[in-house]
């Protein structure tokens, strides 16, 4: 397939450019007026329209981008999109005032998922998710991570795990599995912690491990939910069989979360909406890449995490949806980049590539994935013609991806 007349190209990162670190987010390599060329999938070669090679200039399968953008897809790492039922009653309870805390305590939240999804099929699970995931597909999504963590019980866990894999089978994208039993405590292990820890490391981790069936392992370290010493207990169970940490860390209060993480080697620490100078003094020295996850914060009402700040520490800095049917009802990342923009005042150019490129790096899928560079897979979205590239966060809502390529294919769900 050849693109031409394309407005801009953008993110033509160098290949060996795997994750960008705080000022290097500021640079968001565009080519004006270009060319594309995907072979087999692949992007094969890009150029100025000026010099095209007569030899591809009339190849058969084209397509016209003029006055358009081409991207590379959305990288979203961190979703929980396989559930049984929306909560929007508690939306309401929200609207009266009450605490995510407050709203958990009271029943509702992760244990009223679980509930729902233990009593639904696989089948039925893997319905509703797969078409969340073709819609987030249609809005510019081509790499995903999907965590377990509504389940609660190794039946439900790995019935959950089982519908991950059967999206990443069927679907054309890229499909991280994580592993999140440890994202609330069920009622019955609510005065006996350990046991259910037990039951994560005894019995859910060899089956999933047998299986095959996740790729991450994940705990809600948090007031509330798992300790730190819970945490590092999981993580070093997970360790065993080749699970790499990926940690929902200091959402609700600054918890330790992070040092016992990076401790632990993760891959990513995970919403940081709360953070202080420690939190940034342990993250300078270690590769754990931080992704903040803004549509939470719109939702929940509660503070927006400093991105600033950890770019200004030379962080690397990732941008997700938390696609979940409590604190994130949505898997829109055109709207994760303009609430990145406007409520913590990241440049568009930091936005994209911590939700193109980064996103990709948070799930050590950079090498293929993130940016347009030869020999990285094809997997883009064109804009509708738009003046600028600013111009996406700007005009937040609405929806201005108009093509999706997978594979170097048109997607059309
Ligand atoms: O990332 N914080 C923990 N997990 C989800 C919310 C889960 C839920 O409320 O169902 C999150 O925000
Ligand atoms: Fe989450």
């Amino acid at each position: 397939m050849l693109i031409t007349n394309i407005k801009g190209l953008v993110g033509l990162h160098p290949k060996e450019k795997l994750v960008l670190r705080g000022s290097e987010l500021d640079y968001l390599p565009i080519l004006e007026n270009a060319w594309l060329l995907i072979e087999d999938g692949i992007i094969k070669d890009f150029g100025e329209m000026s010099s095209i090679p007569s030899q591809i200039s009339n190849l058969p399968s084209q397509v016209l981008a003029k006055g358009r953008y081409v991207f590379p897809s959305w990288c979203d790492s961190h979703t929980h999109i396989v559930f049984a039922a929306s909560r929007e009653e508690e939306f309401a309870m929200k609207i009266q005032g009450k605490s995510y805390e407050e709203i958990a305590a009271a029943g509702g939240g992760i244990l009223n998922s679980a509930n729902k999804l233990q009593k639904a099929t696989e089948d039925e699970l893997f319905q509703s998710a797969a078409l969340r995931l073709k819609q987030m597909i249609l809005q510019g999504t081509g790499a995903v991570e999907i965590k377990s963590g509504y389940g609660l019980t190794t039946e439900s866990e790995i019935k959950m795990l089982r519908v991950i894999r059967r999206l990443k089978d069927q679907f054309p994208i890229p499909v991280k599995a994580t592993f999140l039993a440890a994202h609330a405590f069920p009622a019955g292990f609510k005065n006996n912690h350990q046991g259910y820890i037990d039951l994560i490391i005894n019995e859910m981790l060899p089956q999933i491990a047998e299986e095959k069936l996740a790729d991450y392992i994940d705990v809600f370290c948090e007031k509330g939910f798992f300790s730190v010493e819970e945490t590092d207990q999981i993580l070093k169970a997970g360790a065993k069989y080749g699970l790499k940490p990926k940690i929902h860390a200091n959402q609700l209060s600054v918890s330790g979360a992070i040092e016992v993480a990076v401790k632990n080697e993760a891959v990513s620490v995970d919403h940081l909406e709360e953070s202080n100078e420690e939190t940034i003094e342990t993250l300078r020295n270690a590769n754990t890449i931080v992704t903040l996850l803004p549509s939470c914060s719109f939702y929940l009402g509660i503070p927006f995490a400093d991105a600033k700040g950890f770019i200004k520490a030379g962080l690397p800095l990732a941008l997700a949806t938390d696609y979940n049917p409590g604190s994130t009802p949505s898997g829109n990342m055109n709207f994760v980049v303009s609430l990145a923009c406007i409520k913590m005042k990241m440049f568009p150019e930091q936005a994209i590539n911590a939700a193109t490129l980064n996103g990709a790096a948070a799930m050590e899928l950079s090498g293929d994935y993130g940016s347009i560079t030869v020999g990285k897979k094809a997997n883009l979205m064109i804009t509708k013609p738009v003046p600028s590239i600013a111009y996406l966060p700007y005009s937040f809502g609405e929806s201005l991806v108009d093509q999706v390529i997978l594979n170097g294919k048109i997607y059309n769900g």
